[in-house]
């Protein structure tokens, strides 16, 4: 299939031979030959472990994130008390000490001394950069790329701003749920999803899910929007699906003295995703997941160049470790590029010009709109994926729409302003496809175990 008859199935929102691939307790899989089988494949056997590896890396596993920002919107009702909602961030001693100071180097040498001296005590690390590398960070740090943003700048540099390591703080069920976290969906695809006013979304969405008033359902205001729109929305209800695949796979199933066990729990994704119990809502958050795993695939091997620079490094200072981490990530993207059936963003912000750059403005204005909402999230673990993952999504969309040209060649060659990305935009980058990438990966553990169901039946 070409890449247009693709992106039409992909767009089409009429439940059709797609539904039926997911999820369904009836049918079986094995005779749908759909695209979602593609992904399915190349994600599950080749993609899904590299990327994992390539994660607990240090120089992706360590997110400096910002997770005391109030909330811009509304007053926040306090913090969570669940206990699932914590954050650990890490103590100085944990971050290896190339991290903390790359930015600092670059810009001021009179820190130089002092973070040598905690890298000797330390003793593990040389936090010293060879010539080349403070250049390439200097370089990365002059760059201002504001209109190429999807995001805000997350303060990095704030001192509220810590470290977290995510492989301790994982994405699971976490108990965050009820008027609040509706709260925050709702202001999302209320006023964040370019909705006509005139359809009303329930607060509680259980409380009914009233259609437009004609009698069409309450998603056909989708129908009307234009295909970009139509993909917005698209790649927030992904998100959302993928959010809720997690802690369905990662539930809270033994809370004891002894033990806290986590693990899949069937009716819990059931209540999520299952077809008939969702009205068929279910099968269409699930293809605006892969949706979304496309969008970011493609921004993925879009930006290979800018990673093949021989002056990138993944640097936290440990040269061979970081030379090892950089060889599996240009295999990762390299791979990537391999997919057969990339998304195209050139049919996206197409026509007349200065439409496509109006309409390109507000695609990016709302976004960054909710990417500030992840600050009105009450529990500190879903607002730490939750901020990652927007800012990851914000860092594919600069990528697939930047007016910039991604290097292939040094950059003294060519007179363009060149395309930059930040460490925190490559880590959010990274682990927001980890993310995606996961939850592809967790629907084939849901179908064995519904099959599994079936069959005990
Ligand atoms: C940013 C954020 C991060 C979160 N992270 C976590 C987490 O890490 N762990 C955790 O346990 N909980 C997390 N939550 C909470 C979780 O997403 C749900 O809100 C909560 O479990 C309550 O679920 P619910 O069934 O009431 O429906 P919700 O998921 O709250 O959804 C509300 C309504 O939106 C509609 N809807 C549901 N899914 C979609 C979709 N994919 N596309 C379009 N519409 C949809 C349905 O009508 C649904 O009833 C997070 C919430 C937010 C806002
Ligand atoms: C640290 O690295 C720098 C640059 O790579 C090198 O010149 C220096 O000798 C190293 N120092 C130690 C103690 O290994
Ligand atoms: C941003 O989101 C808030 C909260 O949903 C909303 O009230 C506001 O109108 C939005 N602003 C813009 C510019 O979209
Ligand atoms: C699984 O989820 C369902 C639905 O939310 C819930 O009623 C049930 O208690 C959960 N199972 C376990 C073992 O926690």
């Amino acid at each position: 299939m070409n890449r247009f008859a693709l992106l039409s199935v992909l767009f089409t929102l009429i439940p059709g031979s797609l539904a039926a691939c997911f999820c369904t307790v009836t049918g079986s899989l094995d005779d749908c030959a759909c695209d979602v089988e593609t992904i399915d494949t190349f994600n599950n056997q080749k993609l899904f472990s590299k990327l994992q590896n390539l994660l607990s890396s240090d120089y992706f596993r360590f997110y400096k994130v910002n997770l005391n920002n109030p909330c811009p919107f509304w007053t926040d009702s306090g913090h969570c008390g669940l206990r699932d909602c914590a954050v650990k961030p890490c103590t100085a001693s944990e971050v290896p000490e190339g991290l903390k100071s790359s930015y600092k180097y670059s810009l001021e040498a009179s820190e130089h001394t002092e973070e040598c001296e905690m890298a000797e005590k330390l003793g593990a690390v040389n936090g010293s950069l060879s010539d080349e590398t403070r250049q390439a960070l200097l370089e990365w740090n002059r760059h201002d790329d504001e209109a190429d943003r999807f995001c805000m700048h997350d303060d990095e540099d704030s001192p509220q701003a810590q470290y977290v390591d995510l492989l301790l703080n994982p994405e699971r069920y976490t108990g965050y749920k009820g008027p609040e976290a509706w709260q925050i969906w709702n202001s999302i695809y209320e006023e964040n999803c370019f909705k006509p006013y005139t359809v009303k979304r329930p607060l509680n969405p259980l409380v009914s899910s009233a259609g437009d008033g004609e009698g069409r359902g309450f998603y056909s205001w989708l129908e009307d929007l234009c295909v970009e729109k139509r993909a917005f929305f698209r790649l927030v209800s992904g998100l959302h699906a993928s959010i809720n695949v997690h802690l369905s796979a990662r539930y809270l199933l033994d809370d004891n003295w002894f033990e806290r066990k986590w693990g899949h729990n069937v009716s819990e994704f059931k209540l999520r995703f299952d077809d008939d119990l969702t009205k068929g809502e279910g099968p269409k958050r699930l293809r605006n997941l892969y949706f979304l795993y496309l969008i970011e695939l493609r921004a993925l091997a879009k930006v290979q160049p800018f990673f093949q620079q021989p002056s990138f490094s993944l640097y936290t200072g440990q040269p061979e470790q970081d030379r090892a981490n950089k060889h599996l990530l240009l295999e990762l993207l390299h791979l990537a590029r391999s997919f057969p059936l990339h998304f195209d963003e050139t049919t996206l912000f197409a026509g007349d010009k200065k439409e496509a750059a109006q309409l390109k403005n507000d695609f990016r204005q709302t976004f960054r709109n909710i990417s500030r909402i992840m600050d009105c999230v009450g529990c500190f673990k879903c607002r730490l994926w939750g901020k990652l993952q927007t800012q990851g999504l914000g860092t594919a969309l600069k990528i697939l729409f930047s007016e910039k040209q991604i290097e292939t060649l040094p950059q003294s060659s060519s007179s363009r302003p060149s395309f930059q990305l930040s460490r925190q935009e490559i880590v959010s980058l990274f682990n927001a496809f980890g993310r995606v990438s996961t939850s592809i990966r967790e629907l084939e553990n849901f179908r064995k175990l519904l099959s599994e169901l079936k069959q005990e039946l």
